[in-house]
């Protein structure tokens, strides 16, 4: 290498003659350019990890290549691998303190597909994938695709039942104070949940008290089987015993008339009995589909999701599984609207590492926590503070409204929520401990991948023909064509002018 390049004359190159001899041009005596001779630096050899030191921004490192490839690191331009469990292990800088992910952004703008993609790609790496609650039914197609994946149908009449006091795998060995507290906690927590929800308010210190007092007998008659029927009759019970304890008769009695339209009202025959269903362990993906129940309004939407929730959450606390999962919330944020639920949740993600889950909660906006509590309430701050815990990141297309709330709540540095208002589809600034990463998860994306995860059936091509259109003729077209009104030159023109033509004005 310590050979000089050879030289090209210069009439090869297409350049004048030089005016004086050597290797300098004519503007050596006329001015103009100077000096022509070719620039010639050794080359300079040295090991990667040096070289890295002299472009030291060029381009970041990643995270390794350990986990599936999600995307595409557009500042480094390198595959972008990613696995909470492993960003969680990693003991250097880039690592993690959490395997929750927190998945925020506009409608359309591919939060779903990217979150299909990575946890489709993690099934090889033998990580399950459970969605408790699917509202618009789009995840049963993945299931369905993937060999062994379940699909658990609810409403429709398909007569599954799932029991949300279900306890859950017991599991042998010494007793788990952690995990008999949270077994506790769960079902209180999805009773008063159910209830405060169809409610609209809080439950009173005396109907916190009955109800509790119900579990409590039920799960004491039926040797730890608890089911909402048993609660009901239960409370049933509790308000015929006016002599007795005449308060807590009293509370029994509007806890009761919510349970019964689980019971025996038109939520009837999903939830209120023994679970229909096992839980399939071994599958790689498991999906509730709860589309059905979620087009019959709101509040059946999010009792729905209380009770397949709290069963989902019942069947795979269990350390002893040695699986991780995942486990993702669609339309994380409906189900959080009582103080309970949201303790509950809190509880959950904390927890959850122990059960070696991870949870992925997808939210529109922060916008979205506003449905929580009143304006200052406790129930919306600590909806904020839950949100906000999450470590990890997936910020997406977000609208101009939003920036505040990325800024305050999530403390985005001011340049990111510019860029995040600017993210095409499919890509996304993601948060992985102290790092950030820009990645396009689609430009990875597989054909087979594309037509599972497509979410736009409304406008599918075939919707879209405007081939009638192509061959419509000049005279065929005038006919088709917004009559042309008479132009309104008087001064009576101008004084009714449209609304839109006085805005324009101004
Ligand atoms: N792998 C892919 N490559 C390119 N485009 C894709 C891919 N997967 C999905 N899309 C398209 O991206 C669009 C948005 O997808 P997606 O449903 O994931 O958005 P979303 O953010 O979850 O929307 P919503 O807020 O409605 O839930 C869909 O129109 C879909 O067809
Ligand atoms: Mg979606």
């Amino acid at each position: 290498m310590d050979q000089k390049p050879s030289r090209t004359p210069r009439h090869d190159r297409g350049l004048p003659e030089a005016a004086v001899p050597g290797p300098f041009g004519p503007g050596l005596v006329r001015g103009g350019y100077w000096n022509l001779a070719n620039a010639w630096i050794p080359p300079h050899q040295a090991t990667s990890q040096h070289i890295a030191g002299i472009y030291p921004f060029v381009a970041d490192s990643g995270l390794g290549h350990r986990g599936p490839i999600l995307g595409v690191d557009l500042n480094a331009d390198a595959l972008w691998h990613f696995s909470p469990w492993e960003a969680y292990v990693d003991s250097s800088e880039r690592g993690t303190f959490s395997t929750n992910i927190l998945v925020l952004g506009a409608y359309r703008g591919g939060k779903s597909a990217t979150v299909k993609t990575l946890v489709t790609r993690s099934i090889a790496f033998g990580h399950q994938v459970v969605v408790p609650s699917d509202p618009k039914g789009e995840w049963v197609a993945v299931a369905e695709a993937i060999p062994g994946g379940r699909v658990i149908r609810l409403g429709g009449g398909t007569g599954t039942r799932l029991n949300p006091l279900d306890r859950g795998p017991r599991r042998t060995g010494t007793t788990d104070e952690q995990h008999e507290q949270m077994v506790k906690q769960r079902r209180i927590g999805t009773l008063i949940a159910l209830i405060e929800m169809t409610l609209g308010a809080r439950l009173s210190a005396v109907e916190h008290a009955a109800l509790l007092d119900a579990l409590d007998r039920c799960i004491l008659r039926t040797d730890d089987h608890p089911t909402l029927r048993g609660v009901f009759e239960e409370l049933g019970e509790i308000a015929g015993e006016t002599d007795a304890a005449f308060h807590a008769a009293e509370g029994a009695i509007q806890p009761r008339f919510v349970l019964r339209r689980l019971v025996e009202g038109d939520l009837s025959g999903l939830f209120e009995d023994e679970s229909t269903v096992e839980f399939d362990q071994e599958a790689p993906i498991v999906v509730t589909d709860t589309s059905e129940l979620f087009a019959r309004g709101d509040l059946a939407a999010q009792l729905t999701q209380v009770c397949s929730t709290a069963w989902i959450q019942a069947v795979i606390s269990d350390r002893a599984a040695h699986r991780t999962r995942y486990v993702v919330r669609e339309e994380g944020w409906r189900d959080m609207t009582s103080l309970s639920s949201l303790q509950m949740f809190q509880q959950w993600l904390k927890l959850s590492r122990h059960y070696g889950i991870s949870n992925i909660v997808i939210l529109h906006k922060m916008g979205d926590l506003d449905a929580v509590g009143d304006e200052g309430s406790l129930e919306r701050s600590l909806a904020y503070s839950i949100v906000g815990d999450i470590e990890n990141k997936f910020i997406f297309r977000v609208n101009s409204q939003e920036q505040t709330a990325l800024r305050t709540r999530l403390n985005l540095p001011a340049p990111h929520v510019e860029m995040a208002r600017h993210l095409r589809k499919g890509e996304f600034l993601a948060y992985v401990g102290q790092y950030s990463y820009l990645v396009d998860c689609f430009a990875t994306s597989t054909e087979w991948e594309y037509e599972l995860f497509a979410t736009d059936d409304a406008l599918a091509p075939a919707d879209r023909d405007d081939s009638d259109f192509r061959a419509i003729d000049a005279a065929m077209l005038d006919t088709l064509w917004p009559e042309t009104r008479e132009m309104e030159t008087g001064i009576e023109g101008w004084l009714t002018a449209g609304p839109r033509e006085n805005t324009e004005e101004q």
